[in-house]
């Protein structure tokens, strides 16, 4: 008798045995949905990653009609850092010092004062460029400015277009402050790692 039940189930085994069986392996309909995998670089044409220098002038220009740089936080205490003020940005980047030169693009973004012993800035800022090749294409450079420091150092933390995968650092320099109008003119030196 127990081999026939072996080979031929009764109705009531069938039913319990398919019900253990779907408990087991639910069929939702999304099993084909991978919520992520590896796949190889190629997918994405990425070849050899390299390493890109890039000089150009930050202008932020705080007086005259058409700003750049506007405050939209004002310093909430006294403080002789402003500790506290946001600036919106939307720098010129140019080839050379001058503003009139060529701009190869835009810093667009904030700075925030975040330091009440000096003057130390968070910068947080997509550089979006136009120049040749790389227009349409920008990085997001993120870190502390201490502006009256000689070299700031700042993260590359990312980007698009050509900068997919992009990492590496800007060095920043004073190039001139205009202590009248507020204005200033920064070199920036950006070391990328990008495909
Ligand atoms: C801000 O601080 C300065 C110098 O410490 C002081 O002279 C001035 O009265 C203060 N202003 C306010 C609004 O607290
Ligand atoms: C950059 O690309 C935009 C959109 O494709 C185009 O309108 C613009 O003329 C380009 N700028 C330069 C400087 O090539």
């Amino acid at each position: 008798m127990a081999t026939s039940l072996s080979t031929h189930p009764t109705p009531l085994l069938l039913t319990i045995s398919i019900l253990i069986f779907s408990l087991a392996f639910p069929v939702t309909g999304d099993d084909k949905h991978v919520f992520g995998k590896p796949i190889p670089r190629k997918t994405l044409g990425l070849k050899k990653e390299k390493l890109s220098h890039f000089r150009f002038y930050w202008h932020d220009i705080v007086s005259g009609r058409n700003p750049s740089s506007v405050t939209v936080v004002s310093p909430p205490r006294n403080s002789s850092t402003g500790f506290g003020v946001v600036n919106m940005i939307d720098n010129p980047l140019t080839l050379r010092p001058e503003l009139s030169s060529k701009m190869v693009g835009k810093a667009q973004g904030l700075y925030a004062s975040a330091a009440q012993q000096e003057v130390g800035l968070l910068m947080v800022m997509n550089f979006a460029f136009v120049e040749g090749k790389y227009n349409g294409s920008a990085f997001t450079v993120v870190g502390r400015n201490a502006v009256f420091h000689a070299v700031r150092e700042m993260a590359v933390i990312g980007g698009s277009g050509l900068f997919r995968f992009a990492r590496g650092y800007v060095q920043a320099r004073t190039h001139s402050f205009d202590l009248e109008s507020g204005d200033a003119t920064v070199q920036y030196d950006a070391y990328v790692m990008h495909y």
